[in-house]
């Protein structure tokens, strides 16, 4: 494996070694224990085009628990505000001798594009593009439901709640979880907000929220994107968190045991309530913690 760019086709062998790898850096204490400096005397860069906080922080912190220098690229200040373009500005990071990209873009395909013309021990990863895909999300997500639920998710009934038409996190995540043999998914959302190609095939979808909740043992609640989408999609911020926000009382309907999922950010109020948000059935910043680990095994197994 060379670059990760998404997760689909990606072979259940290496997905699982992924998870197992990540599993095992956690189980070390986040890697501050027996931390190894794999990647001492590399230079990785986070190239991002959009906004992040939690991706572009988790890989920094990640790449430099492995002991790479970390040199990160703000487009806001780059000479990308003169018309560069992202082929010329990694070219330009390559020829300082940066090995590893981590790039976001808000066009589909864009990581692909620059993988194709990227140098011969040139690594990148894909840490989001356009509605496409995002990777190392899907990856910690499911390393995140596995911790919870256990290695089997043929057994699991898992929904997944809102955005589907604009996240590449939900693409990511139903890669991941079809890999993994997800036993049922579920896809709730209005009709505007769900993709119309074949991204849900074989999935469960429906609009009724209460309805979908009835048992299962997972939540993923998805960010809107509105910065991705068309005016008129959704009547309100007010109805959509009626019919598709989750509640402490919504929540009641899953199992008992039910875990919930947000990538972040959060549209608190919106997507999901605080009470739920924060409550003990939230594993939202376990996700982020299990960012870093995921990020530290992914480093880790495509750059040695
Ligand atoms: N989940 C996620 O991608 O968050 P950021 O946009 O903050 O990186």
């Amino acid at each position: 494996l060379r670059h990760l760019l998404t997760l689909d086709g990606l072979p259940r062998q290496t997905l699982c070694h992924l998870l197992d790898r990540a599993g095992q850096i956690r189980d070390a204490a986040m890697g501050r224990i027996n931390r190894r400096q794999v990647l001492a005397g590399s230079s990785v860069c986070t190239l991002f085009f959009e906004p992040s906080t939690r991706t572009r922080s988790s890989f920094q912190v990640a790449a430099q628990r492995l002991g790479a220098d970390v040199l990160n690229f703000d487009a806001s200040t780059s000479s990308t505000r003169k018309g560069e373009t992202a082929r010329d500005t990694l070219k330009n990071l390559e020829a300082m001798g940066v090995r590893c990209f981590i790039v976001r873009h808000s066009d589909n395909g864009a990581v692909h594009d620059l993988a194709a013309v990227a140098g011969e021990g040139t690594t990148l990863i894909n840490a989001g593009d356009g509605r496409s895909a995002h990777p190392t999300q899907g990856l910690l997500d499911a390393l995140t439901l596995r911790q919870a639920k256990g290695a089997d998710f043929s057994c699991l009934k898992i929904l997944m709640v809102g955005d589907v038409r604009h996240s590449r996190v939900a693409r990511s995540d139903l890669h991941a979880l079809r890999t993994l043999g997800a036993g049922e998914i579920r896809v709730c959302g209005p009709a505007s907000l769900l993709p119309e190609d074949d991204t849900l095939a074989g999935c469960v979808v429906g609009d009724d929220f209460e309805q979908m909740l009835q048992g299962v043992d997972a939540v993923m609640m998805l960010r809107l994107q509105r910065e991705r989408m068309e005016e008129g999609l959704i009547s309100s911020l007010e109805d959509y968190h009626r019919d598709y926000g989750l509640t402490a009382e919504r929540l009641r309907l899953a199992a008992r045991d039910a875990v919930v999922l947000h990538p972040g950010p959060v549209n608190r109020g919106v997507e999901i309530t605080d009470e739920v948000a924060d409550g003990p059935q939230s594993l939202i910043l376990r996700q982020v913690s299990n960012g870093v680990a995921i990020r530290m095994a992914v480093l880790e197994t495509l750059m040695t």
